[in-house]
């Protein structure tokens, strides 16, 4: 049963969303390895190895955040493009920081921008990344739309997302779980945001509505793969 409004598919706003990642922006990281008791990294490199980045490809990381998935691909393959977007600047301010600190300069290019309005001509990109985001986007099936328009015929999709588990006893497990997440977060500053993350996992379709939606946008080859007991899903397809 969904909790939000009729107009968009998410519990928060498109603004309320930026606000809170541009106030957690500081503590993201860390916050993102306490919650994922270190997992996230795995996560990351495997939705980078679906990807299949290759030299002298262009690359889109969507609501790249503190930008993970974008040093990823760059350490997944040499002589590649990588464009990070996301609508929260204190989000981007942090990736910045941490590109200038490997010394990338022009392999990558973050920048303001929303899926829901891609600044970027179409068939641009062999390859579209978007971890965690896809859950906080407002129109999903319109963002899918516009991922596949700026994608190269034959451009390949991937979507990391956290989802709710489908067996009993996980769920079991994940409940038991669930309160100490906000508790995490409070720790390292912002409680709300992170009762917010909890909700929305609970809130988000199920994986083969994803599939589905997918397909409805015209991708083909769409398939997911459940990690870590079915806590995270990594969904692909091709252009
Ligand atoms: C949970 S963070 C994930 C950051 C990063 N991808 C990672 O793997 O850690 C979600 C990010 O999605 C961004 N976001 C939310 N709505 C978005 C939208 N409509 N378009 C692009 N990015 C969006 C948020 O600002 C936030 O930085």
């Amino acid at each position: 049963m969904s909790n939000h409004p009729p107009e968009r598919d998410t519990l928060i706003s498109a603004e309320e969303n930026r606000t809170m990642f541009d106030r957690i922006a500081k503590h993201y990281d860390a916050a993102n390895r306490a919650i994922s008791m270190g997992m996230d990294r795995a996560w990351r490199r495997k939705a980078i190895e679906l990807l299949r980045p290759f030299r002298g490809g262009r690359y889109l990381d969507i609501g790249t955040g503190t930008g993970d998935l974008v040093f990823e691909i760059l350490d997944q393959s040499a002589n590649v493009l990588v464009d990070g977007i996301d609508p929260a600047s204190g989000m981007l301010d942090i990736a910045k920081a941490k590109a200038a600190r490997r010394g990338l300069g022009d392999a990558v290019n973050f920048f303001v921008a929303d899926a829901l309005d891609l600044p970027m001509e179409s068939e641009t990109y062999d390859g579209i990344v978007s971890g965690f985001c896809f859950r906080n986007i407002e129109r999903r099936q319109k963002a899918l739309e516009e991922m596949r328009r700026v994608l190269k015929p034959k451009g390949m999709l991937v979507i990391l997302e956290a989802t709710y588990p489908e067996s009993f006893w996980i769920r079991l497990g994940y409940r038991l779980y669930v309160p100490l997440v906000p508790l995490i977060g409070k720790v390292l500053g912002d409680g709300g945001a992170y009762k917010y993350l909890v909700d929305s996992i609970e809130d988000f379709p199920k994986p083969d509505t994803i599939t589905d939606m997918f397909g409805a946008a015209g991708f083909s080859g769409v398939r997911y793969r459940s990690l870590t007991f079915g806590t995270v899903c990594i969904f692909s397809g091709k252009k």
